[in-house]
């Protein structure tokens, strides 16, 4: 085995001096309660918090992840607000989303009832064809249960989306939601491309969002020239 192998894994094409090769921005929105933040502290964690702290404005983690292809993408997470009163926050950070997750509570008919709100924004302060996936949390309690899977399904066909079911407590479907989401970002090929071998020009335009009301920590992406606050 060359020393070049050894250094650098089993292939050659497996090297990249650069961090990751695609950019992918998911936004999770649904009403207040549902599990959003739990959801993501699953995912990018693996932990669960039994109380509601309620997210101020909107808050994000960063997920790394290989795709089957080989290539590495960093996933930005947007956690918003399901408070109403910081619509206006979370309406300025659709459009520069790459894919949007809409959660729902099994266990809530009104958070199911106003997924079609969240729709409505979407198509409001969104960009056309930002693929989307539907989600219904807390699946874990079953006797509580009020949505049913085949009505909830229906729906999200309807509108085009995948419908997965998910508990952010025991975490069955956690992954596969997420998986879900990425792969439709992958499809419809909505991310930015940090490899400089396939990078488009346009990757180098400065994008600035927020400001949320979590604090003024500024976090400067170099090697996409974005930048934003939590
Ligand atoms: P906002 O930030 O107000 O928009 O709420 P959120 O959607 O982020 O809800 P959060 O993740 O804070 O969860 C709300 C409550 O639901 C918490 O008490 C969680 O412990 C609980 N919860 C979240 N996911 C699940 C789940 O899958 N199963 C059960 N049983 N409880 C859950």
């Amino acid at each position: 085995m060359s020393s070049l192998t050894a250094n650098f894994g089993s292939s050659y094409s497996d090297y990249r001096p650069w961090e990751y090769d695609i950019l992918v921005k998911i936004l999770i929105v649904g009403n207040s309660g549902v599990g959003k933040s739990c959801l993501l502290v699953r995912y990018s964690d693996d932990e669960f918090y039994e109380s509601h702290l309620s997210t101020i404005g909107v808050d994000f983690k960063i997920k790394t992840q290989t795709l089957q292809d080989h290539r590495v993408a960093k996933i930005q997470l947007w956690d918003t607000a399901g408070q109403e009163r910081f619509g206006q926050i979370v309406s300025g950070y659709y459009r520069s989303s790459n894919g949007i997750m809409i959660v729902f509570d099994l266990t809530d008919e009104k958070s199911f009832r106003e997924v079609a709100k969240w729709l409505d924004q979407i198509a409001k302060y969104g960009s056309e064809n930002t693929p989307m996936v539907l989600v219904g949390n807390k699946s874990d309690l079953v006797a509580k249960r009020v949505i049913d899977r085949r009505v909830a399904e229906e729906f999200a066909k309807n509108m085009g989306m995948e419908y997965i079911e998910t508990s952010a407590k025991n975490s069955n479907g956690v992954d596969v939601a997420f998986d879900k989401m990425l792969q439709a970002v992958v499809k419809s090929q909505n991310y930015i491309d940090n490899n400089p071998n396939t990078k488009k020009k346009t990757d180098s335009s400065t994008t600035v969002i927020g400001p949320g009301l979590r604090g003024n920590t500024t976090v400067t992406d170099s090697s996409n020239n974005s930048c934003c606050w939590k």
